[in-house]
């Protein structure tokens, strides 16, 4: 689902974007080809108005100078009269070449052409035509009525015809200009439009972009947490497995010397407890926290490990074992030490890893220093094994074993409570003591 979100998104996000650059590369190529062609209509149309212009007043300029002329009668002005028409008339030829210059230059359609050519053949007959001589002549003659029938007949309709060609190429002119000033507007609106639709589009893909960047980030965010969550599950879970495993190993050890696993667990439940007991009380406070007492009832077990390497024949020998036996058997605390540190170290943390070492170790050390097997007295016998002390031998009081019957609950609480300041720490047999009807209740259900 993930998956096909990211894709479907990837492929929206790539589409609005490709079509948003196409869009703006498209406006600017259409948008420089329109401004070219507007910026080279706007100087052509402004030559052929300029050139059209110019021979529309020269050809007034030139038809006002010849009516003056015809009309005057002082010799002498009419001298200066025939100087400007031929000044005139020699800028109307100048005009005549540049409107077919710009004819050549130009790429006209076949009727602007036409209109072209028509004007540029009226001008040639214009200015063939002489009116000017023939006007000279006919009044050299000193007939005035020829000379205005000349001018009715031949020069006017002449202009006329020329003014008319002009007329009309302008107004073609004009109207190209009105297409062309259409033509652009209609363009300029595309161009507006197009440029609208890209920006939508970018602004959708990357409305599209942030949105599913937000739920990528969530999803990755979620999926972190349930990785942790479970990683935090496997943990416990393992830490659990650890623990049976570790209960199981001593289970088996201590069924080797006909017990049915209940001591290990027994113990473990007297030693949680002494030390809840402990805490409750204010008995070493600095220690015995709930960490520690979780520690202790895991660790406490493993008391008797060692005991995997004492033959068969002192474990579960009937009677009193000699001295040699009892030797090998006080081993079991040094070598349950050991092998703790050689198989625990580095698979469990280092706070259960000296627990256990401790209770292996020293469990069998006595508060007045006769114990085993470095003779430990008091305080420096760590507190975990002292607990363990007591716990383990109410336990074994209490148990029938191969080579004594089970004592009763209240002969073995008095002989614990006998033994404070010798075998035990007093204080933790005082906290023992408190807690006797729970503990024999618990020894009974187990
Ligand atoms: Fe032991
Ligand atoms: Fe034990």
């Amino acid at each position: 689902m993930k998956l096909k979100l990211t894709r479907s998104a990837l492929i929206v996000i790539i589409f609005a974007e490709l079509v948003g650059l196409f869009g703006i590369l498209f406006l600017r190529h259409y948008f420089d080809l329109n401004l070219k062609t507007y910026q080279n209509f706007i100087n052509v149309n402004f030559v052929e108005r300029t050139d059209i212009s110019t021979i529309k007043q020269l050809i007034y300029e030139h038809e006002a100078v010849m009516k003056n002329y015809i009309w005057e009668k002082s010799p002498e002005a009419r001298v200066d009269i025939r100087e400007s028409l031929a000044l005139v008339e020699l800028k109307l030829r100048h005009q005549l070449n540049d409107h077919i210059e710009v004819m050549e230059k130009s790429d006209f359609g076949t009727y602007k052409m036409g209109l072209f050519t028509s004007v540029k053949d009226d001008l040639i007959t214009y200015l063939n035509y002489n009116a000017v001589i023939c006007a000279a002549n006919l009044d050299e003659e000193g007939n005035r009525q020829n000379i205005e029938k000349y001018v009715k007949e031949n020069v006017n309709p002449l202009i006329k015809h020329v003014n008319n060609s002009i007329k009309l190429l302008e107004s073609v002119s004009q109207n190209e200009t009105d297409t062309i000033n259409r033509k652009m507007s209609r363009n300029f609106s595309r161009c507006q439009t197009i440029s609208l639709l890209s920006v939508i589009l970018m602004g959708i893909a990357c409305i599209i972009c942030f949105w599913h960047s937000f739920k990528v980030f969530s999803s990755l965010e979620k999926d972190k947490n349930s990785a942790l969550e479970d990683a935090s599950h496997k943990e416990e879970r393992i830490s659990e497995i650890q623990h049976r495993t570790i209960i199981g190993i001593a289970e088996i050890i201590e069924s080797r010397s006909g017990e049915t696993g209940q001591h290990v667990k027994r113990t473990s439940k007297f030693v949680n407890m002494i030390a809840t007991k402990c805490k409750e009380m204010g008995v070493h406070p600095e220690m015995i926290t709930e960490e520690y007492i979780d520690l202790i009832t895991r660790a406490a077990p493993l008391h008797d490990v060692g005991k995997i390497t004492i033959s068969d024949t002192i474990l579960n020998k009937p009677g009193k074992l000699t001295p040699e036996e009892f030797e090998d058997m006080k081993k079991h605390a040094l070598v349950g030490g050991r092998l703790i540190h050689q198989f625990l170290k580095g698979i469990e943390d280092e706070k259960y890893l000296q627990i256990a070492q401790d209770i292996a170790t020293y469990h069998h050390e006595k508060f007045n220093g006769k114990g085993y097997p470095y003779g430990l007295s008091g305080t420096d016998i760590p507190l975990s094994a002292r607990i363990m002390a007591v716990a383990d031998v109410f336990d074994a009081l209490v148990s029938q074993r191969c080579y004594k019957q089970a004592m009763n609950y209240n002969d073995a609480f008095a002989l614990i409570d006998s033994e404070a300041g010798e075998h035990f720490d007093p204080v933790l047999v005082h906290v023992f003591m408190q807690i006797k009807e729970d503990i024999i209740e618990n020894a009974k259900q187990m």
